[in-house]
């Protein structure tokens, strides 16, 4: 199965990989699920060690990353960046509290086999883009050891692929999967484009019929939508995009509503984030929500999606994300499966 393609490369976005690459890795990842229901050993990364720095909360991710190391026979090391010194890009540190990014990477990279990190808003003044800049600054000073992308300001790899692993599960298939992203109010509009950019592109990698849902002023990144329909056109999918929540779920296979903020009130479009202004656009589109009826204009089949956490009662009504439709816990299970898929194919 290990592939040398694979081997030392990082994962900041699934636009890096390949239509087959993403379906080797989709492959491996249904191995390694299946192996692990058995419990079967695959220790495929026995000593090696993960560092992952956090410098926002996380359940899921952490999570499926650090059990997934152990499954794997290696080690997921915890860094904090208030306990370290906090990597900082160049001309930003601050004396006695912080440590250039290249001398941070290149210190890890002598010391374990992979650097994760997760990185977007608050720590960036939310200053769109920027999180994904030092994602980036790792990934270019640590040499030998691949950087994972475990959630910057413009993607979310690993849920992007657990995501479409998930499709994959229900359906079979992803050829006339109808497969809605769609925005849906949340009383919080600290949250990043990263999970609604990943998703599409993922769907549209794998031939989904794919379609985005937001109201107006809530359109995700100019380049990411170019290269989500580049690659519908590649894989026999499609792409559209819609402002009616409603007319998107007509038929759908797939729906996934969630909130993300506005990127027209964040630097660099604005000069300084504008939350409240985004805040008014958020409540003026209060009936953004997926509940009972609108899951009705779906397929008899549909699945509904959340990358989680969700604001329940906001975003979805408890009767859809606990009831006969909802595939979210499988989604968060995904994670893991497909991240050890990752990491054994990369960290070999
Ligand atoms: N979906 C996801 O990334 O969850 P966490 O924020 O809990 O890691």
């Amino acid at each position: 199965m290990f592939n040398s393609k694979f081997r030392g490369r990082d994962f900041i976005t699934i636009l890096d990989y390949t239509k087959s690459e993403v379906e080797q890795i989709l492959d491996f990842a249904d191995e390694l699920k299946r192996k692990f229901k058995r419990g079967q050993p695959h220790k495929y990364l026995e000593d090696r060690t993960l560092f992952m720095i956090f410098y926002n909360q996380s359940l899921r991710t952490r999570n499926s990353f650090e059990a997934g190391m152990t499954q794997l026979g290696g080690h997921a090391h915890f860094l904090d960046p208030s306990k370290i010194y906090m990597p900082a890009l160049e001309g930003e540190e601050v004396a006695y509290s912080t440590e250039r990014i290249s001398d941070v990477a290149r210190v890890l990279d002598r010391m374990g086999h992979g650097l994760a990190i997760r990185m977007y808003g608050d720590p960036v003044g939310w200053i769109n883009g920027k999180a994904n800049r030092v994602v980036r600054e790792f990934a270019h000073w640590a040499e030998h050891i691949p950087v994972i992308n475990m959630e910057c300001d413009i993607y979310h790899p690993c849920q992007g692929m657990a995501d479409i692993m998930t499709v994959r599960e229900h359906f079979g298939t992803f050829r006339g999967v109808k497969f809605v992203m769609s925005w849906a109010y949340s009383p919080s509009v600290h949250k990043p484009l990263s999970v609604p950019h990943s998703a599409i592109i993922a769907a549209a990698t794998v031939g989904c019929d794919v379609v985005l849902a937001h109201p107006e002023g809530l359109e995700l990144d100019d380049d990411v939508l170019a290269a989500t329909e580049k690659r519908a056109k590649e894989s026999g999918g499609s792409f559209e995009i819609s402002n009616d929540m409603e007319e998107a779920f007509k038929g759908a296979h797939v729906v996934y509503p969630k909130a993300w903020t506005s990127k027209h009130f964040l630097p660099p479009i604005a000069s300084e984030p504008l939350l409240d202004k985004t805040q008014e656009v958020f409540d003026a589109n209060k009936h953004w929500l997926c509940d009972e009826a609108k899951l009705k204009l779906a397929a008899d089949n549909v699945k509904y999606m959340h990358c989680l956490p969700c604001d329940r009662g906001y975003e979805v009504t408890d009767a859809v994300i606990d009831g006969p439709h909802s595939v979210v816990f499988d989604e968060a299970e995904n994670r893991m499966h497909v991240q050890k898929a990752v990491m054994s194919l990369q960290m070999d």
